[in-house]
């Protein structure tokens, strides 16, 4: 067996590894409406400002111990010592106010997923900001201009950083939606790897192997939880807004075989509501959507994360793991209920007169010396130069994956319109902030660079690939432009 095939098993094999974890008990939460409990309730962050139209937090990045499962315990790094980090909820065209403050031992930043911020508020060192250094200080503060779910997390080191607990949810929602679900939760996933003292596995666990294939933790975490339970009154219609916040991990979501039906993701609500059998929320990806979970009063089922084949390793050896539970109360089923019809009505940037812009992605064969690093154009990152985009232009990006490995694209800054090979929107339309590229294939879409100026990075969000150099950056604009260097994380 060559010695990158013996790695990567030694990978999977701690993949699959899992200790025994005893269920979360439950406890009774503030019910959102009669037939409705929870006890998968985030921790809100505290808004410090009175004035109704400004959130404003504290944010501290330090060292926690955290209890995940009854008994389990891991080393993490957490954002005000939550996993995950505190839960921010705005309305949109709120101002977001957040004093972070670094206690860790190395320099992080606060990157916000999604967001339309300005270029100074990126979060990504060496382009946007400095590293906030131990003992600094930064303060974020723009406008949540867009309804969505969005999250936060660091890009420095960001494999490390992220996989050892460094995420939280950013909710921006819109009064007017007219989704009219009560019954609303906001469901981080993620996982972690750590062993029975509860020191995290290291960044670099499996050498190049672990980079290629994108390390994923034993713990499979639901709302920072090991396997917690939602209590529900049996066909009640809920609204879930799932983040994917893994550095590698993919989610394959099974409700039982029950149905999804997703209205919306990353850039808020779609054109038109899909139903499914099963939900794919890749890394960095969000989805928005109603499920109705139906059961005898009582009786209880488990919402499961499925096989997804992402590339070598992702099925092979694996089995389809436990998510978190759904009891079912002992109040009468309510009756089937229509669910109500979600529309938007979404203008597509035009693809006329678009500059194409070429991406290949590829992972050529390792080096003398046993490294790997991923390519785009021909070369990893750290010897890529920037693509540019005049102020006002429209891109049409083609995104070519020739890996044998599923790569989710994340651009900064700004949404875009994923469209066919002919360039037409694909239906129900959605802005996307991250795309899934799936192994040996193609994926385009439309981006209109039309406002905010500055050097936007965009990487696969298996930050172990972006680490190992599927990264890259486009100078929107007419503004001075960085080299780019190592260390700037995904
Ligand atoms: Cu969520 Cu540059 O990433
Ligand atoms: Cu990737």
């Amino acid at each position: 067996m060559s010695i990158r095939l013996f790695a990567l098993l030694s990978v999977v094999l701690c993949i699959c590894v899992r200790g025994d974890v005893t269920l979360a008990q439950h406890v009774a939460a503030s019910p959102a409406s009669s037939d409705w409990n929870s006890d998968l309730p985030l921790a809100e962050a505290e808004d410090i400002n009175p004035d109704p139209r400004i959130v404003e937090v504290n944010m501290t990045a330090k060292f926690a111990s955290v209890e995940v499962a009854p008994g389990k315990r891991v080393n993490a790094w957490t954002y005000n010592g939550g996993l995950p980090g505190p839960f921010i909820r705005g309305k949109v065209g709120d101002r977001l106010i957040v004093h972070f403050k670094n206690e860790l031992d190395q320099g992080t930043t606060i990157h916000w997923h999604g967001v339309r911020v300005p270029i100074e508020m990126d979060g990504v060192p060496g382009i946007s900001q400095p590293e906030v250094l131990p003992g600094e200080s930064f303060t974020y503060d723009f406008i949540l201009r867009d309804a969505s779910l969005y999250w936060y997390h660091p890009h420095v080191f960001s494999a490390a950083q992220v996989g050892f607990g460094l995420y939280g949810a950013l909710l921006v929602e819109d009064p007017d939606d007219g989704v009219g679900i009560d019954d609303e939760l906001t469901i981080v996933l993620s996982d972690v790897g750590f062993d029975r003292t509860g020191k995290l596995e290291p960044a670099d666990s499996g050498g190049p192997a672990g980079m290629v294939f994108g390390r994923e933790g034993a713990y499979l975490l639901v709302n920072g939880k090991v396997m917690p339970t939602l209590r529900v009154r049996s066909g009640a219609v809920q609204r879930w807004r799932i983040v994917n916040t893994a550095k590698s991990r993919f989610f394959f979501i099974d409700l039982d075989g029950q149905t999804f039906t997703k209205i919306g993701g990353d850039g808020g609500l779609q054109e038109e509501s899909v139903t499914s059998d099963a939900m794919l929320v890749t890394t960095g990806e969000r989805v928005d959507v109603l499920v109705t979970p139906t059961g005898k009063p009582g009786s209880s089922l488990v919402v499961k994360a499925m096989l997804y084949n992402r590339g070598y390793g992702s099925v092979e050896y694996r089995s389809v793991e436990d998510l978190f539970t759904i009891q079912f109360t002992d109040e009468p089923a309510l009756p089937k209920r229509a669910l109500p019809k979600i529309t938007r009505t979404i203008t597509p940037p035009s693809g006329v007169n678009a500059t194409p812009i070429d991406i290949v992605l590829t992972l050529p064969p390792q080096d003398a010396n046993g490294q790997s690093e991923f390519h785009i154009n021909g070369v990893p990152y750290w010897k890529a130069k920037p693509f540019r985009a005049k102020l006002g232009e429209t891109q049409l990006w083609t995104i070519k994956n020739e890996s044998d490995w599923d790569h989710p694209m994340h651009l900064h800054g700004y949404f875009f319109m994923p469209v066919d090979e002919k360039n037409q929107p694909i239906r129900p339309m959605l802005w996307k902030d991250t795309l899934n590229v799936p192994m040996k294939t193609t994926a385009r879409f439309l981006v209109a660079f039309d406002e905010r100026p500055g050097q936007w990075m965009f990487h696969c969000h298996i930050l172990d690939h972006a680490e190992g150099g599927l990264m890259g950056t486009v100078v929107v604009g007419d503004v001075p432009t960085v080299e780019h260097i190592h260390k700037t994380g995904g």
